[in-house]
């Protein structure tokens, strides 16, 4: 089928395909855990679950695809990389914060995370405009405002 693809589009899919696999795989994951939390939940497992399908899923997802489609250029497959580390090492890190109770772990995350939404709006730059770019740009705002509400919950220690 992706021989049907013209080229560019085929290298514009190539490198937005890391993110829309994770976005698979952090959808799927939050499935089989809110299946297998489902008799017993508890308040950090249900948030994961919205966390892993909104941030890691939802969220990577339209950016990934958002950068791979919007600028003149597609961006080279090392800045990809450096986001999806930035992104899902983010990820990552508020997770597994969350989980431990540690407010550090979660600051360092949020810190990642919000690092690879700097570097995602620096890579459409050029970008004519449309819906796709619309949609992108909310995405990183309601991410990075959602970001900094986290932090502030957790700091506050408001969340539990
Ligand atoms: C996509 C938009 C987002 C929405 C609508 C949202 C919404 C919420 C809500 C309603 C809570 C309170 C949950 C509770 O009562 O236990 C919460 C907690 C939290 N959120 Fe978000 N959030 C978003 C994105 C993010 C992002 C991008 C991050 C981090 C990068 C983040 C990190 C956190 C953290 C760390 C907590 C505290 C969880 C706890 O200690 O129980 N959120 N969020």
């Amino acid at each position: 089928m992706s021989a049907a693809l013209p080229a560019g589009l085929r290298e514009r899919l190539r490198v937005a395909r890391p993110f829309l696999l994770t976005a698979l795989a952090a959808s799927l994951g939050a499935g089989l855990v809110a299946a297998a939390i489902a008799h017993a939940p508890t308040r950090p497992l249900v948030w994961m679950v919205a966390y892993l399908i909104l941030v890691a899923g939802v969220a990577q997802g339209v950016l990934g695809l958002g950068q791979a489609l919007l600028p003149p250029r597609p961006p080279a497959a090392r800045r990809c990389i450096m986001e999806w580390l930035l992104f899902n090492g983010g990820n990552a890190g508020v997770i597994a914060g969350t989980l431990l109770a540690s407010p550090a772990l979660v600051a360092l995350g949020t810190a990642l995370f919000v690092a690879a939404l700097a570097a995602f709006l620096l890579g459409v730059r050029g970008a004519g405009g449309g819906w796709l770019l619309q949609l992108f740009r909310a995405m990183l705002m309601v991410t990075g405002l959602g970001a900094c509400v986290g932090l502030a919950l957790t700091l506050a220690g408001l969340a539990r």
